[in-house]
């Protein structure tokens, strides 16, 4: 398998320096899992809880990524019984190819009994402050018979203490039945965060919510460019077709300028950008009087265009998870929207199947981080625990764009 694995990259190393691109090395894994495990208290531990149920390996799947400094953090959501946390750490060096996940900021968040702790974390997004936003579903076994624990909330959680600051439940009017709560960004600013600001997509009914952290209060967008589109509503990948009627999910956003910042968002379930001014959508007088101010970019990406996660580097270049073609994509956010200036900076239908989450750090220089979790085939039941079905990769975006459309110059 090792072995195979090592031709496999020979390959396609060897097909990368016969192709324009010469020394570009866009993608690199850090880890890749056939299998997440936890890292238990004991070994009794981890056996008692696989004899209780609490723990069923097969069950478990990575969803979001963010990365603060040592640590990558990943979510794994409680869509499946058997899901012993739902968020955790790694470092950022470990020696091993898989390593365990650590329950953050510890096990007994993961386990209390009332909506205080953690229910089904999606998404994380970390602000240039230190403070990690979380957004928890509040609902569990979303894919065998689902279940509202609490309601959907938003926690901060401080990278400098591991503790969690605060949690602020979405009041139940800005919840719709049916709604699902996936994807968050935050919107910081000044040095110090302030003024700082959470976009929300509910992608099941169509709706942008924004918190405004400096009185806690949450409003509710609605727009038809949140809705699918039919035909992009019809997936097919490896050969499995399924249909997923995902609106709003994407959101990125772009650099502060002349006192504004820009909101691209889209639809999973769609081939279409759009974007819309931040300081439209942080004015809650707005929200029933705004219905020009949200825009469509240039073209479509064409059938199979759907993408997941999308965030912008200190350049101005977006970086896109193409989920129905097993690549990366870039823009240029200078140029306009069209096909020819829409590059892919990796494809590999082994390694990139399914690019879930996609998130870009505050370092310097900066790192955007991907996790792979194959999400169609653990819908359908179909994961292969012998082979590697999660990866956490990473790339440096100047490289990654060096010899694509998206080269900045
Ligand atoms: C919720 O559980 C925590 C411990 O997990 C406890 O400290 C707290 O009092 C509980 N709250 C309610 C309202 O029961
Ligand atoms: C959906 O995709 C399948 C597989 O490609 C195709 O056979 C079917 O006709 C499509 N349905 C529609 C309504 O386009
Ligand atoms: C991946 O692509 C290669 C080359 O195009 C092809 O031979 C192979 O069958 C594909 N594998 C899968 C799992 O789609």
């Amino acid at each position: 398998m090792i072995l195979k694995f090592l031709l496999l990259m020979v390959c396609l190393t060897t097909s990368k320096s016969q192709s324009a691109f010469g020394r570009r090395k866009p993608l690199e894994t850090l880890y890749r899992w056939k299998q997440i495990d936890f890292d238990f208290p004991t070994p009794q531990h981890r056996n008692m809880a696989i004899q209780n149920g609490e723990f069923n390996q097969i069950n478990v799947i990575p969803l979001g990524v963010e990365r603060w400094k040592n640590r990558a953090f990943i979510s794994t959501p409680r869509w499946k019984k058997g899901v012993p946390a739902t968020l955790s750490s790694v470092p950022i060096a470990a020696q091993e190819e898989s390593p365990l996940l650590s329950p953050f900021p510890s096990w007994e968040w993961h386990t209390a009994a009332n909506c205080t702790g953690f229910t089904s974390i999606f998404r994380m997004s970390i602000d240039h402050c230190g403070v990690m936003w979380a957004l928890d579903s509040g609902q569990v076994e979303a894919f065998e018979t689902p279940r509202n624990l609490c309601p959907p909330t938003l926690f901060a959680i401080s990278l400098e203490t591991d503790t969690v600051l605060a949690r602020f439940p979405i009041p139940s009017e800005y919840v719709l039945q049916n709604s699902l709560i996936t994807n968050l960004v935050v919107d910081s600013r000044d040095a110090q965060c302030r003024d700082l600001h959470v976009y929300i997509a509910d992608a099941w009914r169509f709706g942008l919510i924004v918190f405004r952290d400096s009185d806690a209060s949450f409003w509710r967008f609605s727009h038809y460019t949140f809705y699918p589109e039919p035909l992009l509503s019809n997936y097919t990948l490896h050969g499995l077709n399924y249909q997923w009627s995902d609106g709003l999910f994407g959101m990125s956003l772009g650099q502060y300028y002349l006192g504004d910042r820009t909101l691209f968002y889209h639809s999973m379930s769609s081939s279409l950008e759009f974007a819309v001014q931040t300081s439209v959508i942080r004015d809650p007088s707005r929200v029933n009087n705004a219905v020009d101010e949200f825009k469509l970019l240039g073209e479509s990406r064409g059938l199979r265009g759907q993408v997941s996660a999308a965030a912008i580097d200190r350049n101005g270049v977006m970086f896109f998870n193409l989920i129905s073609q097993d690549s990366i994509g870039c823009w240029d956010t200078r140029k306009d929207y069209r096909i020819r200036n829409l590059g892919i900076i990796a494809q590999n239908n082994v390694t990139l199947v399914f690019p879930n989450d996609l998130r870009i750090d505050h370092e310097v220089p900066q790192l955007v981080w991907i996790i792979t979790n194959r999400l169609p085939m653990y819908q359908f039941n179909l994961i292969d625990p012998n082979e590697y079905n999660y990866r956490l990769l990473y790339m440096e975006p100047n490289s990654a764009i060096e010899g694509t459309v998206c080269q900045i110059y």
